[in-house]
């Protein structure tokens, strides 16, 4: 027997499944507990509403509970055949609870179905990207604790233009990064609309299902309503999160920009620790910022990921499309690849050490003349446009 769930008997090309099932069947790994908690929500709605008595419910969120914790132990897997995690999961529920499997399906879709999965999961990367990011502006405080009273140059054009001191330099990083939280909340505001109960986007007429119900049990702000909307929404709250993202993975990337130019030997601003720092094959002298090259390239690879997941809804008509499926891989990509630069940023950042000798000693005396000329105004009660002239020409 096949495992499709629209299966009418009828032979399907190997070909034809291969493609348009393409990588969902191995993504959908991470979306299975997602959908467990959503069909278990949906399941004591269906009980609720009549649809399911007490020893059906019982016996069907018991199981799915077990499906749940099969999977995470490993004892089973998405099969190409099935598609994806929710034509598993109801294979899986007939396979554990015989014909009353067939009962779960009752008034859902794969398509809100995929939609519930994806909020689920997407609430939770918010949540434990604010804990990422915090681990990050973590190491950016301690370092200022320990080496902010460093004085180093600041720049603009890359020319030494005003003092500044590691602290300073690392708040404004931190701060940066910190700031990212709003728009990890817009995407958390879009994705805490419960999409369950459109179906297949048009809602369930003949039925009376209780929407409110998943909301509340799901944990959702709201219902989202009308129905219409739910598919044309899918892609917007995966665009914010990857908005999100890549303006984290920017911050990170010009951060690590600034410790390449400062570990280079013209600057050597920035000492890398031995354990921070890779090796060359040809010249035993090399200490490189690899790590921080990398973490340069992330950020730059983020951006494509975003404008991959952006670009596919652009045109498309309304109502569920086959298209939206490949939002997942840039998607998790982009996710995946920000908690990996957000980790090893924390953990790199502890292990460079500013040399005040050496700031001292690149530090032009030139970069006080804006302080020399705010103190003339000061002392001499002259205009700013005149004690900047008189500075001028002193130091011509
Ligand atoms: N894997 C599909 C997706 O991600 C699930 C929904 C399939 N629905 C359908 N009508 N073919 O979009």
């Amino acid at each position: 027997m096949s495992s499709r769930l629209w299966d009418k008997g009828l032979p399907m090309d190997q070909k034809i499944l291969e493609f348009t099932v393409g990588k969902d069947f191995i993504l959908d790994a991470r979306l299975v507990r997602f959908d467990i908690e959503a069909s278990i929500a949906h399941v004591r709605m269906l009980g609720k509403c009549g649809y399911l008595n007490q020893a059906e419910t019982e016996k069907l969120v018991d199981t799915l509970l077990l499906i749940g914790q099969a999977h995470e132990d490993g004892n089973w897997t998405i099969s190409l055949e099935q598609e994806d995690c929710h034509t598993a999961i109801e294979s899986q529920l007939i396979v554990h609870a015989g014909e009353l499997g067939g009962k779960v399906h009752l008034g859902r879709s794969r398509n809100d179905q995929v939609l519930v999965a994806m909020r689920l999961y997407l609430r939770e990367v918010v949540s434990l990207m604010r804990g990422a990011i915090k681990n990050v502006t973590g190491s950016l405080e301690k370092l200022a604790d320990q080496q902010g009273t460093i004085a180093i140059p600041g720049y603009t054009h890359m020319q030494q233009a005003m003092p500044s001191s590691v602290s300073h330099w690392a708040n404004g990083f931190a701060s940066e990064i910190t700031a990212n939280e709003a728009l990890l909340d817009a995407a958390d505001q879009l994705a805490n609309l419960n999409p369950l109960g459109s179906a297949a986007g048009y809602g369930t007429p003949g039925l009376k299902l209780d929407r409110e119900f998943t909301t509340s049990v799901l944990g959702f702000s709201k219902t989202q309503e009308p129905v219409t909307a739910c598919q044309l929404s899918r892609g917007k709250a995966e665009s914010a999160l990857a908005f999100a993202l890549v303006q984290i993975l920017n911050d990170l990337g010009r951060l690590s920009s600034d410790i390449c130019l400062f570990a280079t030997q013209e600057y050597a601003l920035v000492k890398l620790g031995k354990d921070v720092s890779t090796g060359s094959s040809i010249m035993p002298q090399k200490r490189n910022p690899d790590v921080f090259e990398l973490i340069r390239a992330h950020s730059a690879q983020a951006s494509s990921d975003m404008q991959a997941i952006i670009a596919l809804t652009a045109k498309m008509t309304s109502g569920y499309h086959r298209d939206l499926q490949l939002i997942k891989e840039p998607l998790f990509r982009l996710i995946d690849r920000t908690f990996q630069v957000a980790e090893i940023t924390s953990h790199a950042l502890r292990r460079i050490e500013f040399d005040p000798e050496r700031a001292k000693e690149i530090t032009d005396p030139s970069i006080n003349q804006a302080e020399e000329a705010y103190a003339l105004v000061q002392s001499e009660g002259i205009s700013f446009r005149e004690a900047y002239k008189r500075v001028a020409e002193q130091n011509m």
